[in-house]
């Protein structure tokens, strides 16, 4: 079945492969930012901030489904919260309004506390799971945190199946390279994304799979590749950076310490792409 799908944020890097491999599968596509997206894929372009309310209806017009990609990826300003949560809670709340029949949230890992945490927060205990307790003091992962919330008050409020996908670290090629050399140069430094990544093309997978598959209510789902970045084993990576966590089950050789059964089990997503060789 065809569908047609508002991808905000798809300017970025992750909403321009969205953009593009939903157009490859036959979708129509409506292509949102507020910086222009490279012209091209989309069937339609609109260029605008999804926090000003003008043109909300115009933009969800005939839309089956959204791909919530905008936002800030970084604590990086003092915008970042009020642009990742009003922004989201404005275009998803109009969509449900207008009935769009299926919402994808580009959540985050670091919606758990982790990744930016300025006091060097620890999982409680590892694998983590969706149901992992906030332990966040940043405003990126509150951020996504609070994105979560929203989306799944617009799912309840409106009867409409959502996901909300919490991606680690994204990447490919020279990005994914980049990382990869950043890591290893500094792996204490990488403890709180708990050296987890996903290849961009398997997060692509990854939203399709929520787009499509059956779904009931909201879930919160995490996405990661099966091992780390890190060339260390996972158990000696939480002994040296989490000594004080819970590990409740055996971390063998270079697992991701996230617990990914859901996004099989929900998703039927398995990702597929490695950087090590076998
Ligand atoms: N990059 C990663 O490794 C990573 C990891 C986990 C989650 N995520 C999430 O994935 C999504 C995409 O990230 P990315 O790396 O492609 O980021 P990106 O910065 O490349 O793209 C985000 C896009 O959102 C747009 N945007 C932001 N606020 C907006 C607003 N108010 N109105 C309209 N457009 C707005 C920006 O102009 C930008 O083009 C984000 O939600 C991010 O939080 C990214």
């Amino acid at each position: 079945m065809t569908l047609k799908i508002l991808v905000t944020g798809a300017g970025g890097m992750l909403g321009q492969a969205v953009v593009a491999r939903l157009r490859a599968d036959g979708h129509g596509v409506r292509a949102h930012d507020r910086t222009p997206p490279p012209a091209g894929p989309a069937d339609d372009v609109v260029v605008g901030d999804l926090r000003d309310p003008a043109g909300l209806d115009r933009l969800l017009a005939g839309v089956d489904a959204v791909v919530h990609a905008a936002a800030i990826p970084a604590p990086v300003d003092d915008d970042v919260f009020d642009n990742n949560v009003g922004s989201t809670y404005r275009v998803l709340e109009a969509a449900g309004a207008l009935g769009v029949h299926r919402i994808v949230f580009v959540s985050s890992l670091s919606a758990v506390g982790l990744a930016w945490s300025g006091r060097g927060a620890a999982p409680l205990r590892v694998p983590v799971t969706e149901d992992h307790p906030y332990v966040g003091d940043d405003p990126y992962g509150l951020s996504k945190q609070v994105g979560e919330l929203v989306t799944a008050t617009v799912s309840n409020r409106f009867g409409i199946p959502a996901v909300s996908l919490r991606f680690p670290f994204i990447g490919t090629g020279e990005r994914l390279r980049h990382h990869l050399a950043h890591v290893q140069a500094d792996l204490a430094g990488s403890r709180g994304g708990l050296w987890s990544w996903i290849d961009t093309r398997d997060a692509v997978d990854a939203v399709v799979a929520g787009l499509t598959r059956r779904l009931h209510g909201h879930a919160v789902v995490n996405v990661a590749a099966p091992d780390t970045v890190a060339p260390v084993p996972t158990a000696e990576l939480l002994r040296r950076y989490h000594p004080g966590t819970l590990v409740t089950e055996p971390m063998k050789d270079f697992a991701v310490p996230v617990s990914t059964r859901l996004s099989r089990e929900l998703l039927g997503f398995v990702p597929v792409h490695a950087w090590r060789q076998p």
